[in-house]
């Protein structure tokens, strides 16, 4: 069953620089997973949006939540889902800006961005929200 899954969780090291050999890892291992995906990086927090099938998904969270690059992974949403919100990336990551900033606001008006703090029902759909509105920096 096609599935997405979404949790947020803190860098262990609180720059960006896991990043590159993350993204390589994904753009190698998830084309073969058949996992599609949106990373979300934020003043050290991670947000992750996962889609395949529910069993590939579930052995990769349980992999990626004893990643030591990160800490306190919190599950946000596990769902069956009918179709692929990022079909064509195989993990793209999100680049902020002053738009995606203001939409994440429009999600959480009045509190400081802090993705780590997400409400889990809103995760989501502020991530497909996000690849909307955002010009990508490819
Ligand atoms: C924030 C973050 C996101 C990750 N995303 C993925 C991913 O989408 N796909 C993947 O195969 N590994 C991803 N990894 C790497 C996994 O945590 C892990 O290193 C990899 O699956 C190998 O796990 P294994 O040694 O248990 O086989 C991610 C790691 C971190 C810290």
């Amino acid at each position: 069953m096609l599935s997405r899954l979404v949790y947020a969780s803190r860098a262990t090291v609180p720059f960006d620089d896991d990043l590159p050999a993350i993204l390589q890892w994904c753009s190698d291992v998830n084309p073969s997973l058949h996992v599609t995906g949106l990373l979300c990086f934020l003043d050290g927090v991670y947000m992750q949006y996962l889609e395949g099938e529910e069993a590939v998904l579930e052995s990769l969270f349980a992999s990626i939540s004893k990643d030591t690059r990160h800490a306190g992974v919190t599950l946000l949403e596990k769902r069956a889902t009918p179709q692929r919100a990022f079909p064509q990336w195989s993990m793209k990551l999100m680049e902020w800006d002053d738009r995606s900033r203001a939409i994440f606001r429009s999600f959480s008006p009045g509190s400081r961005l802090d993705l780590y703090a997400s409400d889990p029902s809103t995760a989501a759909p502020l991530m497909r929200a996000l690849i909307r509105e955002v010009d990508w920096r490819l």
